[in-house]
């Protein structure tokens, strides 16, 4: 079998417009424009590439975008100071504090500080103690993003068996609850899981959240299934030339690629539709916050 292609790139184009119409509405009728505050601490060249990536896309949608770039030195009062006064900001709906967080600042205890109603990544304990019991949260962006792509590529999801390799709170759990509110039959595997290769066999879907390279082999996967790879892996790339790197997943693409019914690619899959999903979650938080 050769694999569907799922294009998150074209995917998210399409969620992303979907959230700019509504931007204009909100404007137009109601004079609100909803505002993203994204807080980054430090340098992590990743990190600042992800949030000035956010930060283009939350202007293309017709959002206002803020973004406060703190040092790494920064203590932990003079950032809850910040969040304090990004909760109280009334221009601003949607509040992001970039992770990972320098090693002297408590991640919990920052991440929840944000008002769960501005809490745009969902890692709030309120937001995440909602999505397990099923009621209405902020959904983190990544997970809700490989649901987003898995319900488009099936119609429905329900009864079949879905295996997420990864128990992170950021990707892992939430995905593994998305999953079950849609009715799949869930297995939660990580680095400690028994024969991993048999349990991914049985996978109908496979979410690969591991963050190691080329991790899952084409053999591991049933003929057919759906992988949705979420690891973003820069690797030496020396056959492109000298200090060049390439984007890899968790997953082997060819080999799994020719197994698969369907396979998100790296890069192209699940990374645009995160974006996608934290504007879409911002407006969300804006149109509950004006009732
Ligand atoms: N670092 C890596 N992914 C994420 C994310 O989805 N949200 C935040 N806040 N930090 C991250």
């Amino acid at each position: 079998m050769t694999a569907t292609i799922i294009d998150g790139k074209e995917f998210a184009a399409r969620v992303r417009a979907k959230v700019a119409d509504h931007v204009t509405r909100l404007k137009d009728d109601h004079g609100i424009t909803p505002g993203l505050a994204v807080v980054l601490v430090g340098e992590d060249p990743a990190s600042q590439v992800y949030v000035r990536s956010k930060g283009k896309m939350t202007v293309e949608v017709g959002m206002k975008s803020v973004e406060h770039k703190l040092e790494a030195d920064t203590s932990e009062a003079e950032l809850l100071g910040l969040i304090d006064r990004l909760n109280n900001d009334p221009e601003i709906h949607g509040i992001l504090v970039q992770l990972p967080l320098p090693k002297h600042l408590d991640e919990d205890l920052v991440i929840n500080a944000i008002s769960p109603a501005k809490d745009v990544d969902g890692f709030h304990i309120s937001n995440v103690g909602l999505l397990g019991t099923g009621q209405k949260s902020m959904v983190p962006c990544t997970p809700l993003g490989c649901l987003m792509m898995l319900r488009d590529h099936h119609g429905s999801i329900s009864g079949m068996d879905a295996v997420v390799i990864g128990r992170s709170n950021i990707v892992g759990k939430p995905m593994a609850q998305l999953l079950l509110h849609d009715s799949c039959t869930v297995t939660i595997a990580h680095s400690r899981t028994k024969d991993l290769a048999e349990v991914v066999r049985r996978a109908d879907i496979v979410v690969a959240a591991v963050g190691r390279p080329e991790m899952v082999p084409g053999d591991w996967i049933k003929e057919g299934a759906t992988v949705i790879d979420v690891g973003i892996n820069r690797l030496d790339a020396p056959e492109k030339g000298e200090g060049k790197t390439r984007l890899v997943g968790d997953v082997d693409f060819d080999s799994c690629a020719a197994r698969a019914g369907a396979i998100t690619p790296v890069p192209g899959g699940v990374g645009p539709m995160t974006i996608a999903c934290l504007l879409a979650n911002t407006v969300t938080a804006c149109c509950r916050a004006n009732g």
